[in-house]
């Protein structure tokens, strides 16, 4: 019997040494103190063929053996538990000084940012927003605006048309229409909207955004529209940028103005931007035309207005040094990326 003890304490000893993790000890733990099937446990079976004079000391033996297999085990237990604690810290370390990963959140489209931008400054001068309609009839888009059917102007835009009375607007003005006819002055409106052409190329786009602006009070003058103007362009393109009116000709407007912004890429001194004349062209207006206050019903010996309509391709490609309209209607991620003002 006192072999069995040794080769028993020997299994353990040897099996003792092979083992790397806590679950294999309680899996080699089990083949020696399980209850029921455990080496040591069965050994209590041979009591009955032991001589009653050994009993006492035989059961002695297999509890000693029981013990120190128990302790064994346990201490081992304790080892392994606590390797694989420090194995688990060390693999699931945290530096929680290391920088965090970049986190890239969507923008909004830069049209979309210069259109909010141009609202900003222009509510802070209290004017108030309306929406335009993308398919006008021909009266408001041409005729109310001082654009009859055979007027040569018709040409200078080349019109989607959807039925002889119907189109695109082509043009946001239809605007200052829809709004004089609704409301009596003072009128203060910006007119963000969609707008289309028959022209397609690096500079034209079949659709682009305009935003209208009109204001109609008692003595509005080209002061007012120039002072307006000259806040306008010193928020997109920076302080310092100043404007120049120089004489031109819209139908819904007299006198009509083309307005330069001083070139805010060489500060007026002639670069390529600007073409080496310190000027680049971005927008139109004038002082509207009595006709068209008329057509409204609005008294033009009393009241006078100005207006203004501005291309937002046109302001953000000069603002972002895009070159090709394109880049602003293929939303390619890598030119995106780049503008974000928000
Ligand atoms: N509607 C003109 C265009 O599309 C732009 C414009 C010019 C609007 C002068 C105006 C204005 O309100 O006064 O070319």
């Amino acid at each position: 019997m006192n072999e069995k003890f040794g080769e028993i304490k020997q299994e353990i000893v040897d099996g003792i040494k092979g083992l790397q993790s806590s679950k294999a000890v309680y899996e080699f733990k089990k083949q020696f103190l399980d209850n029921k099937a455990g080496k040591i446990g069965l050994l209590m079976k041979e009591m009955k063929n032991i001589a009653p004079e050994e009993r006492a000391s035989f059961g002695k033996s297999v509890n000693d053996l029981k013990e120190w297999a128990q302790a064994r085990f346990a201490e081992l237990d304790e080892t392994m538990k606590s390797l694989e604690l420090e194995r688990r810290y060390a693999e699931e370390k945290i530096d929680v000084t290391e920088p965090g990963a970049e986190e890239k959140s969507g923008n909004l489209h830069p049209i979309t940012q210069m259109r909010n931008e141009i609202i900003d400054v222009f509510s802070g001068m209290g004017f108030e927003v309306v929406e335009n309609k993308e398919i006008e009839n021909d009266y408001y888009n041409f005729t109310a605006l001082n654009t009859p059917k055979d007027h040569p102007a018709r040409d200078m835009q080349d019109t989607f048309y959807l039925s002889p009375e119907y189109l695109l607007a082509t043009q946001t003005s239809a605007a200052q229409i829809h709004t004089m006819e609704a409301k009596k002055p003072p009128i203060k409106i910006l007119c963000p909207g969609k707008v289309f052409r028959s022209d397609d190329d690096a500079t034209h786009s079949p659709m682009f955004h305009q935003m209208e602006g009109l204001v109609v009070d008692k003595k509005i003058t080209l002061c007012d529209l120039k002072g307006m103007l000259d806040e306008f362009v010193q928020k997109i393109y920076g302080e310092g940028t100043t404007t120049r009116l120089r004489p031109s000709y819209f139908p819904f407007t007299e006198p009509s103005v083309e307005v330069d912004v001083s070139c805010f890429e060489c500060g007026g001194k002639g670069c390529k931007l600007c073409k080496g004349t310190g000027w680049i062209e971005i927008l139109g207006a004038g002082i509207v035309n009595r006709k068209v206050l008329a057509n409204c019903g609005i008294d033009p010996d009393q009241y006078s207005g100005l207006a203004f309509g501005i291309g937002l391709e046109r302001v953000t490609m000069l603002k972002y040094g895009i070159n090709n309209i394109k880049l602003l209607f293929e939303s390619d991620i890598k030119v995106l990326e780049q503008i974000d003002n928000n």
